[in-house]
């Protein structure tokens, strides 16, 4: 397969902090249309593997590729326009403004009004409990309801490719059913999607391919419901 016709290449990529290597030579691929997860545990590198992909972190060897074009190095204000939108860790979002400026700011790169205003009401659609409050200042929603402001705020840029970054971290179980059924709604409006997640369960059910981490390296890779079945990840990371 060519590389035009993946969503992500990453080859070969590491990334330190300082001299204390972060990942090693990681390797991964999303296709067209698919979901893929990276399951690790903390510290694993899995925030490292997304700011080096999306120029946070310096690479220090190796190529991250993006429909076809080399991103490498490429600084995430330059990425968005080309289709790439991140829902970093612990959310970030801006808790003394309210919904809508929160999810206008998701927009920012664009000059296209009438389709941003037409994405802001598609968008809201995914979420109709925010519908009713977009002048509530954001920090005063529940930690689940501001993880969906974080994930609507990404798709206000109309991304290809959205990257979460442990979007279930720290939310009751209702709540990350709600996230994971998210995930796959929003894959099905045509949107690739890369799931960072220590929850590996949740992951491995949304996912199509998954990517095991372990010590900055990727250390298993195989069809998600394959994985889910190995008796390493499971006694690993599903506690069976
Ligand atoms: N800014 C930094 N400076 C120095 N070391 C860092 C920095 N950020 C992360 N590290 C180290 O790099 C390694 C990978 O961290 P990283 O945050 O990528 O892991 P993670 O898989 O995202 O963990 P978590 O699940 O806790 O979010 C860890 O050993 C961590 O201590
Ligand atoms: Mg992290």
């Amino acid at each position: 397969m060519s590389i035009e016709e993946n969503a992500l290449v990453v080859a070969g990529l590491s990334a330190s902090y300082g001299v204390v290597p972060a990942i090693r030579n990681v390797n991964l691929t999303i296709r067209t249309g698919q979901i893929v997860t990276i399951v690790g545990a903390n510290g694993a590198g899995k925030s490292t593997l997304i700011k080096t992909i999306c120029g946070l972190v310096r690479a220090t060897a190796g190529t991250v590729h993006l429909f076809g074009e080399d991103i490498t190095g490429q600084s995430p204000d330059r990425l968005v326009p080309k289709g790439l939108s991140v829902v970093p860790e612990g959310r970030r979002l801006f808790s003394e403004m309210t919904l809508l400026e929160n999810l206008e700011l998701g927009a920012f790169a664009r000059s296209d009004k009438v389709a941003v205003r037409r994405d802001l009401d598609r968008v809201l659609d995914l979420f109709p409990e925010l519908r009713e409050r977009l002048s509530t200042m954001a920090g005063t929603f529940s930690g689940g309801q501001q993880q969906m402001i974080a994930v609507a705020r990404a798709l206000m840029s109309s991304p290809r490719l959205l990257l979460l970054d442990e979007p279930t971290i720290g939310l009751a179980p209702a709540v990350v059913d709600r996230i994971a059924e998210l995930v796959t709604t929003i894959a099905g409006t045509g949107v690739n999607v890369l799931l960072v997640e220590q929850n590996a369960e949740t992951a491995l059910s949304v996912a199509d391919y998954a990517y095991i981490l372990e010590g900055g390296s990727i250390v298993a890779e195989d069809k998600a419901s394959v994985l889910a079945e190995s008796p390493e990840v499971q006694r690993a990371y599903l506690g069976i």
